[in-house]
């Protein structure tokens, strides 16, 4: 099961193998505990094994494998270990097709076991493997198959491969090329695959960030589709050769936005755009925006469903949406929407929030509730994304690419955007739109130099620790959990957020002398949140303040004006840099952290 991985394919004039291995670097931040390619010249030349593309690309001296057709894989294991068998490409017992894959192919064991059955090899724990041995067992039938299309010319590569295809259930985006063609032939469903067209070649990748090296015309491939690409020729098809029209698009990122310049890492990077990017938040269709409103307003029962990051700025959005618009609204994690799915129905209105746009656990809870007839309003960071086209109406963030495994600068986007969902159901986007703008110098100022200095210093002591815990009321317990989940996933540091209220109900039993402790305090919940600090000082914690001024029980102090709804914005900031200086401090890579991928395309 390879869930999520990056895969990246080309064919042109240009020798596929240093390009596959700079898509593969591109592509690093979806996988990267193994890396392979497989190219066709005079003969299929696969090479593989577990490590990181700057590793192997020496080692395995990628970039000299010959041939002008290629494919390459960088891989998330989640089952099967991190061996050079079990990475990808995957080929045939007689390594004459080679494939790669994401996703689950479910019916895997079956397929393995009639396969084993029938002669076949397997040289891996994946299930991926089976879609090689497929197409290998339908070509080795008699090509000649009722049916084929007459425009196959009788060739059967893309014949046994769509046979192939079609016996698989589950989950999965695959490149497959054959020994003596000049060919890809590639299919997605429910995991993503885009085209980049390029006067030289065409690519075929995970996401559109890692060929805007060569190009930005894109083509966005529906579940189901088959793609037959040739040197100068590019076919799309369904699963029953029904040729099918595939519009070219054109990315708006700038390749520079997708690269670090001067930055060591892309999360600093991407942490120094929050100036910009919550700016570009606010530049909506006012009238998408205004239907939208109009859609709660009549809509019975509003739904947010998201996960990670995304699910605190829905929890966050839920309390704007009460605040300023005075109305409730269901907040749900995509993988636990199951369980309400029994109040769903043309009249709820779901927002599904996700800045890749192909978390799984959200297509899910998407589909079940237009099963059941209830309208969507998709948020998310990539157009051309599952998400992004799954909705009644898309609202995008515009955030650019984020590279970095954890979200940062699309937090803070997305939760300007549900401020601005909130203004809107109150008729005055306006005032939201001009908070935002005076935030400018503010966020600014939060990436300076002094800033990251005194972050630099707080990430020293804190970097032996085992255990920090978080605590806020309101707006600012949302802003809690998510700088916990910050310092958590870089730092691997237990770090846990509770409501400020909640602490006498258990966790202040986690309190010893020492235990480092972040409160989040504004003007609206100042005294409450202050004596909840001084239970926790009571007990030997050690405070750390996030407030606009000073107080007598913080041991110490990170300044951050109080922006009063907007704090979920800017007090969220200081802990991004405090969780990429501790990563840091701890030599660990910020932007790839263990065990995590950007895009969790499974369930
Ligand atoms: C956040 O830093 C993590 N990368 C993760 O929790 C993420 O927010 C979650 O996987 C949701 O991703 P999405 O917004 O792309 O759906």
């Amino acid at each position: 099961m390879e869930e999520m991985c990056g895969i990246f394919g080309y064919i042109g004039s240009e020798k596929a193998s240093p390009i596959l291995s700079r898509g593969l670097k591109n592509l690093e931040y979806r996988g990267y505990d193994s890396v392979g390619i497989a190219t066709v010249s005079s003969r299929l030349e696969t090479r593989k094994d577990a490590g990181k593309i700057d590793d192997l690309r020496a080692r395995l001296n990628l970039d000299e494998v010959e041939g002008n057709v290629g494919i390459g894989h960088t891989r998330w294991a989640t089952h099967g270990a991190v061996t050079a068998e079990n990475a990808h490409p995957h080929i045939d017992c007689e390594n004459k097709v080679a494939i790669i894959h994401n996703g689950i192919i479910e019916n895997f064991y079956e397929l393995k076991t009639s396969l084993a059955e029938r002669g076949h090899r397997f040289a891996s724990e994946t299930d991926s493997e089976v879609i090689a041995h497929l197409i290998e067992d339908e070509l080795s039938k008699d090509s000649s198959i009722p049916g084929a299309a007459s425009s196959w010319n009788g060739c059967s590569f893309e014949h046994a491969c769509v046979e192939a295809f079609k016996k698989l259930r589950g989950s999965f985006a695959v490149l497959a090329i054959h020994e003596g063609e000049e060919k890809i032939v590639a299919t997605r469903k429910d995991s993503p695959l885009v085209l980049g067209l390029a006067d030289h070649g065409t690519f075929f990748a995970s996401d559109v960030a890692p060929f805007l090296d060569w190009t930005k015309d894109v083509v966005y491939l529906e579940n189901g589709d088959l793609v037959v690409a040739k040197r100068s020729d590019l076919q799309f098809f369904n699963l029953d050769f029904g040729e099918v029209a595939r519009p070219v698009s054109t990315v708006e990122w700038d390749l520079q936005e997708a690269k670090k310049g001067n930055f060591d890492h892309f999360m600093l990077k991407e942490i120094s755009e929050q100036a910009e990017t919550i700016q570009r938040a606010c530049l909506q269709n006012m009238e998408v925006v205004d239907r939208i409103a109009g859609m709660v307003r009549s809509g019975f029962g509003v739904f947010f469903i998201a996960c990670g990051s995304s699910y605190h700025a829905c929890l966050t959005g839920s309390y704007l949406f009460s605040k300023v618009a005075k109305l409730h609204v269901n907040v749900a994690l995509a993988s636990e929407f199951e369980n309400y799915e029994h109040f769903l129905t043309e009249n709820t209105l779901v927002f599904a929030v996700s800045q890749s746009g192909e978390t799984a656990d959200v297509l899910e809870a998407v589909r079940a509730a237009k099963r059941r007839g209830s309208r969507i309003v998709s948020i998310t960071n990539v157009m051309g994304s599952s998400l992004s086209r799954e909705g009644d109406e898309l609202l995008l963030m515009n955030s650019g690419p984020e590279i970095c495994v954890l979200s940062t600068k699309t937090y803070t986007s997305q939760v300007v955007m549900m401020g601005l969902l909130a203004c809107a159901l109150n008729g005055d986007h306006e005032s939201c739109m001009r908070k935002v703008k005076d935030l400018y110098m503010d966020v600014y100022n939060l990436t300076s130099r002094s800033m990251r200095d005194q972050l630099k210093a707080l990430a020293r002591d804190l970097a032996s620790e085992d255990h920090i815990y978080m605590i806020g009321r309101g707006l600012q317990y949302t802003t809690a959990l998510e700088a916990a989940l910050k310092v958590k996933e870089v730092s691997y540091i237990h770090t846990e957020a509770f409501a400020g209220g909640e602490l006498k109900h258990g966790p202040l039993a986690l309190i010893e002398e020492g235990t480092p402790v972040f409160v989040f305090v504004s003007r609206d919940n100042e005294d409450r949140i202050i004596s909840n600090a001084q239970e926790v000082k009571a007990r030997g914690g050690f405070v750390i303040g996030v407030a606009d001024w000073n107080n007598p029980v913080f041991d110490r102090w990170i300044k951050v004006p109080d922006c009063g709804d907007l704090n979920p914005v800017i007090q969220a900031i200081p802990m991004q840099v405090l969780a990429y200086e501790l990563a840091v401090q701890k030599n660990l890579d910020p932007d790839k952290p263990r065990n995590l991928a950007k895009s969790v395309t499974v369930l």
